[in-house]
């Protein structure tokens, strides 16, 4: 499992202005998974369009954050308890993150290069954030008092704010 920050950092810039950027590959993200997942279709209330935006913000923060794991960790924990009113379920991180790394590849090929260090990279930093808001929200009690901490409450949420997955900025560092 190598995850190099540079590489991480770097596709994610490319990600943004190449091939039509973050529009196209969060688009293209949801078409897949509902292509080839069609029984997490379901789950989802908000229309691509909009949904992709959160998406791709939250991919943002993560990349943005991942030198500063004191922040990232609450981040990741909040959402993984987030996600228990969404029903997602375990087993749904795999197939989320194979989409993610597959319509990277193609988004990232078709003006340049997929490397295999990218792809190693890419799976690596997929499989970490599953990991932690699986973590979580398997068991949220556990987490209750980080939460508290970073002004999320025990659902994952925060009080009068609808943009939760833009809150690593803000977060009320200790
Ligand atoms: C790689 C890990 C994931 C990331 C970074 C991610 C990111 C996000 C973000 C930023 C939101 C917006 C709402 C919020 O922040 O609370 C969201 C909502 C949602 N996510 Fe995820 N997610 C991930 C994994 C999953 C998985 C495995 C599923 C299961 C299919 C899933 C299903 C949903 C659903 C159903 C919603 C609500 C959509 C709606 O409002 O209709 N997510 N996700």
């Amino acid at each position: 499992m190598t995850l190099d920050i540079l590489v991480l950092r770097n596709t994610f810039e490319r990600a943004k202005v190449e091939n039509g950027g973050t529009t196209e590959l969060g688009l293209r993200f949801y078409k897949r998974l509902f292509e080839k997942y069609p029984s997490v279709k379901p789950l989802f209330h908000t229309p691509p369009e909009e949904q992709h935006k959160k998406l791709m913000a939250s991919l943002g923060a993560i990349v943005a954050g991942v030198e500063q794991p004191e922040r990232l960790l609450p981040y990741l924990h909040a959402m993984g308890i987030r996600h228990l009113k969404y029903q997602t379920e375990t087993p749904h991180y795999s197939a989320v993150g194979e989409n993610l790394l597959a319509v990277l590849a193609e988004h990232l090929s078709k003006e340049g290069e997929w490397t295999i260090a990218m792809a190693e990279t890419w799976e690596a930093a997929i499989e970490l954030v599953a990991k932690t808001m699986v973590e979580a929200s398997e068991n949220p009690g556990a987490f209750k008092e980080e939460l508290a901490k970073f002004g999320y409450e025990p659902d994952g949420f925060k009080k009068n704010d609808v943009t939760p997955w833009l809150q690593q900025e803000s977060a009320n560092t200790p």
